[in-house]
């Protein structure tokens, strides 16, 4: 299967993901609207390909699109990918793509929720738990199918840096498992 790894920034999730199936014959790619993201980095230390493109490249050309194509990309896994997701992508690839969210959707989902923020509204609200949640994508932002949650404590003593800690724990843990068994069962 040839999987492409849309990801924005540090690629933890990507590294561990790619690690996890690395005996596997899976092929990895790795999709980047960031020059300067370390995801680059590590795709470079990983011996993965990884494709740039501009957010304006990816909505208004077909650059990403015909990548994809010559890639034959059979799945896409959005792992801290910032920029929405075009339409016609979902259209292209139904229920073959799955994003990461770091906290229990619904709770903490949609504009401006991602990465810090979400664990920082997550100790401002007083939660008591916080996890992640695995889902497809639809045309709206957090809002599709879920397919797997796992959940934490979050302690009354936690700053946004413990719970980031503890939810960055669950999806190494778990977020390569879900994806091996999505793409099992195509
Ligand atoms: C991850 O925690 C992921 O859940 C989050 O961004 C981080 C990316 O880290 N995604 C979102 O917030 C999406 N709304 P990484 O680049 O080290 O994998």
């Amino acid at each position: 299967m040839n999987i492409a790894i849309f990801a924005s920034g540090s690629g933890s999730n990507a590294e561990n993901i790619i690690r996890y199936f690395e005996k596997s014959n899976h092929t990895f790619y790795i999709f980047c609207n960031k020059v300067d993201a370390y995801v680059t980095v590590r795709a470079k230390n990983l011996n993965v390909p990884c494709f740039c493109f501009t957010k304006d490249e990816l909505n208004n050309s077909l650059k990403v699109d015909d990548l994809l194509k010559q890639c034959n990309i059979d799945f896409i896994v959005l792992a801290g990918f910032l920029p929405r997701v075009p339409t016609r992508f979902i259209e292209k690839f139904p229920n073959k793509i799955v994003n990461i969210h770091p906290a229990l959707l619904p709770k903490y989902g949609g504009k401006g929720m991602y990465g810090h923020y979400v664990h920082e509204a997550v100790v401002e609200h007083h939660e008591t738990e916080t996890g992640i949640t695995i889902h497809y994508i639809n045309e709206h932002l957090d809002e599709g199918a879920q397919i797997f949650q796992a959940k934490c404590e979050v302690l009354p003593t936690d700053t946004p840096d413990d719970v980031a800690q503890k939810v960055h724990l669950l999806e190494m843990e778990y977020f390569p498992k879900v994806i091996e068994k999505l793409i099992n069962e195509i």
